[in-house]
């Protein structure tokens, strides 16, 4: 994809950084954002005037779309709009934890688990971190004694998981999951940062109790944009107090979704772009835009793998989400690098924010790299990519072992 540096000249990339986040967004994005700062500008739910009322129109039909995108039942207003998915996922593990719960998370959590959850343990939360295997698989059997737990801890109470890990582009089985998690008397928390957008998500089905999601990633929105999704019956409390414009004398948070989780000012501009992404995902289907992100990725990931010295760290099975993440044998910021510098391929190195992935799949030490395929992703960027990589690495071993001859002669 050729797109447009902020100095405006031509800019010849390819893009393949987009579990990180989507770049350059769908031009329905931009102008929804463009239209709602020329001709809207309000906020939502803050006044009667016809500008906020247009201002909660927009909110009120991107809290419908995720509701359509996720088959979320009932009432959309139980989908309460955060930052990104760290905040979302924070709000709902600080306000659902309390010290003497226990939580059980994996060893492929984001740091956007694996963080606030040290931080409540260090006010007395006891974790269970279920182990990694080198296929992103999960154990069943692991997931239902963890959740059970035994006489001295007792039944877990939250039970976190990613819905697709960052890392291998793998996509966990949340209905099975989900089962072992209620048999227990558990909730299941699904941090959906990298699957939203690209794959199918219903929630009823697959057993999510709540369920955490970023704006910027597959949905094509802007950054400061995500969002919370909590079952009817569950109560996530608020972290954040503030103004929401409803039950104004009350000095506690409001009772009812949103407002319980929306204490000042939302992102409302990224919203309105939040929604133009929606409906360009609607417009195609999120089943068709997941078929082509898998032909691209086994694309990809065949012509990798073909490249001598490449371990092709993400598994073979041919689902997922359109990561392929490799191990060239060598510091893998320094490929990175070079990928760019040399032939403008954007990718992402090093430990992903995931650093207990790479401990399960040996890559901890120089990190591993990993391209991710989204919206404008086509044949011709993933056949670059692989051209440059097995330049790159081709270079770079020779150099290692011009190096390793001159120091034998020395
Ligand atoms: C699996 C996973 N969870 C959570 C996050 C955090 O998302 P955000 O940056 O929107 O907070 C990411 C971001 O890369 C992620 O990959």
């Amino acid at each position: 994809m050729t797109s447009t540096t902020a100095a405006g000249a031509a800019d010849d990339v390819v893009y393949l950084d987009y579990a990180a986040t989507s770049a350059i967004r769908p031009p329905e994005v931009i102008d929804a954002i463009a239209a709602y700062l020329r001709d809207v500008g309000a906020t939502p739910g803050r006044a009667g005037h016809r500008r906020a009322l247009d201002a909660g129109r927009i909110a009120f039909r991107c809290r419908r779309a995720l509701a359509e995108l996720f088959a979320i039942p009932g009432d959309p207003g139980r989908i309460a709009f955060q930052l990104n998915a760290t905040h979302a996922l924070n709000v709902a593990l600080f306000g659902l934890l309390h010290p003497g719960d226990r939580v059980v998370r994996t060893a492929y959590d984001h740091n956007s688990v694996r963080r606030p959850v040290a931080a409540l343990a260090a006010r007395g939360v006891r974790e269970t971190v279920l182990a990694g295997s080198v296929d992103g698989t999960l154990d069943l059997g692991e997931v239902e004694r963890a959740v059970v737990g035994n006489a001295v801890l007792g039944r877990a109470k939250v039970l976190v998981v990613p819905h697709a890990s960052n890392v291998l582009g793998t996509v966990l089985p949340l209905a099975e999951i989900a089962e072992r998690a209620h048999a227990a008397g558990c909730l299941l928390v699904v941090d959906a940062a990298q699957s939203a957008g690209h794959v199918a998500i219903d929630v009823v089905r697959m057993g999510v109790d709540v369920l955490a999601f970023t704006g910027h990633k597959g949905l094509l929105g802007p950054q400061g944009t995500g969002g919370l999704w909590v079952r009817e019956g569950v109560d996530v409390g608020p972290v954040l107090f503030g103004g929401t414009g409803s039950e104004s004398w009350d000095a506690a948070m409001p009772s009812a979704m949103p407002d319980r989780l929306e204490a000042g000012t939302q992102n409302a501009p990224g919203i309105a772009g939040l929604l133009a992404g929606l409906e360009w995902i609607r417009e195609r289907s999120v089943g068709s835009i997941h078929a082509a992100e898998l032909a691209l990725k086994a694309r990809l990931r065949a012509k990798v793998a073909a490249i001598e010295g490449v371990r092709v760290v993400s598994p073979a099975a041919p689902e997922g989400v359109g990561i392929v993440t490799v191990d060239a044998g060598m510091d893998s910021s320094t490929v990175a690098r070079r990928l760019d510098a040399e032939h403008g391929v954007l990718t992402r190195a090093g430990l992903h924010c995931a650093p207990e992935a790479h401990d399960c799949l040996g890559t901890a030490e120089r990190g591993a790299l990993r391209f991710s395929i989204g919206w404008a992703t086509s044949e011709a960027d993933v056949d670059r990519a692989a051209t440059a990589l097995a330049a790159v690495v081709g270079s770079m071993s020779a150099e290692a072992r011009k190096a390793a001859g001159s120091a034998g002669t020395a």
